[in-house]
């Protein structure tokens, strides 16, 4: 895919469901009575890994007018191939914990992440996991008898933390869970809606023994991928973005804090965005931010490279155990289209200055594909992305931004 030089951006678009919430009104539609609908989901690879799963533990996914409706059922020794995505083989594998028997595996790019802390989690609960790798797929769940534990989740994890609670539901007894960093709250916010025994006291999430019910999700656009046109508008001119959800909306202050133009028409969880060209400042990204902005960073990194001055990212250690080690992989697909930026052991250094343009390194990983493909657009030259398919894991339409 050759990526030209964008000179001026301006566009109206509705950016594409949300992943996590998808995927999470599949795996809690998977556990409920009754039918679960979901309006405006996300079909892409990583909801389409999530509805396989649904079917491989028993349950069923009706397309109805462009709407999911899904059923519960239960299968025993059911496989579960999450393909590239780790949500779905962490909140499925919190699911089944306690339920079903089954077996999980992955792609290539899955098969390298670390299942440990998953396995550890679930396996303090009672859950009985075999895995030969050492922490990583495949492994197996056997069915058992689970009890609730009081974890302090050190390393943040919305999966880790969601596979808990989900597990948790299935419990005897309570289970609670505290974040020294707070991620991303999707699974107690919709738990609620599903019928479930879940409340948050003092900062700890506690859930109890409940049987869910279904009900019905509209799923509001994604801020991560909503990333990459306000990334654009910023830099080079205007975007209407529609139907953006802010229950994540760490993004938008961010941006507004470094001197971005961004209007919001908020309704409910959701905003129409208005991002104008602007004039952005060389930044630090640190602490519960860097966690808050996870799955922007490697984006970040690039517009922090079109400025001039220096911009840091620190804290993001988890950046390594994404779909690639997307510290390593950022630093050296931007170095090798001119971008003056270095690796640390928890982030980058990005000193800007300007990016050149070239034939980009995706690692076969979606968010690192559509990074470098503004990259380019930003760069003096353009230039080629090695992958564009991997593109379809989040964002279907994302080449749509260019033509
Ligand atoms: C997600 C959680 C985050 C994020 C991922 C989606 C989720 O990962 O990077 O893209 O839907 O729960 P962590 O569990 O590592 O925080």
């Amino acid at each position: 895919m050759r990526i030209k030089p964008q000179k001026s951006f301006c566009t109206m678009l509705t950016p594409p469901p949300d992943k996590s919430v998808t995927i999470r009104a599949l795996v809690m539609g998977w556990l409920s009575k009754g039918t679960t609908v979901v309006s405006n989901p996300l079909i892409s690879g990583d909801t389409i890994s999530a509805i396989n799963a649904v079917t491989a533990l028993g349950g069923e996914v009706d397309f109805v007018g462009g709407e999911l409706h899904i059923s519960g059922g239960r299968s025993e020794d059911g496989r579960v191939d999450a393909g590239n995505s780790a949500t779905t083989a962490r909140l499925f594998a919190g699911a089944a914990a306690g339920r079903v028997s089954a077996s999980f595996t992955g792609d290539g790019s899955l098969k390298r992440r670390s299942m440990r802390p998953l396995i550890d989690a679930l396996s303090k609960m009672g859950a009985c996991i075999s895995c030969s790798g050492g922490g990583y797929m495949p492994f197996e769940i056997k069915k058992s008898r689970l009890s609730g534990i009081d974890l302090m989740m050190t390393e943040p994890s919305a999966q880790i933390k969601s596979a808990v609670l989900l597990a948790g539901l299935c419990a005897e007894g309570e289970t609670r869970v505290t974040e020294a960093v707070r991620t991303r709250t999707h699974t107690e916010d919709m738990l609620p809606l599903f019928g479930a025994d879940i409340c948050v006291k003092d900062g700890t999430i506690i859930v109890r023994r409940s049987e869910l019910v279904g009900t019905k999700i509209d799923v509001a656009g994604d801020i991560s991928s909503a990333a990459y046109p306000m990334a654009l508008a910023l830099m080079r001119g205007y975007c209407f973005i529609k139907n953006v959800g802010t229950a994540r909306r760490e993004l938008i202050d961010f941006f507004k804090g470094i001197g971005g133009d961004i209007e919001e028409e908020n309704f409910g969880d959701r905003a129409n965005l208005i991002v104008r060209q602007s004039s952005l400042t060389p930044f630090t990204v640190r602490g519960a931010l860097a966690t808050a902005l996870i799955d922007e960073l490697p984006l970040l990194a690039v517009i922090a490279c079109t400025l001039s001055g220096e911009s840091r990212i620190e804290d993001a250690r988890a950046l390594r155990g994404k779909e690639c080690d997307r510290i390593k992989c950022t630093v050296a697909s931007l170095r090798a289209l001119g971008a003056n930026i270095e690796e640390t052991s928890d982030g980058m250094i990005i000193h800007g200055g300007g990016i050149k343009g070239g034939n980009a390194v995706t690692y076969g990983d979606h968010r690192l594909a559509m990074s470098l493909a503004v990259a380019n657009a930003l760069s003096e030259k353009g230039g080629f992305i090695d992958d564009e398919k991997c593109v379809e894991i989040s964002y279907p339409s994302f080449w749509e931004l260019f033509i």
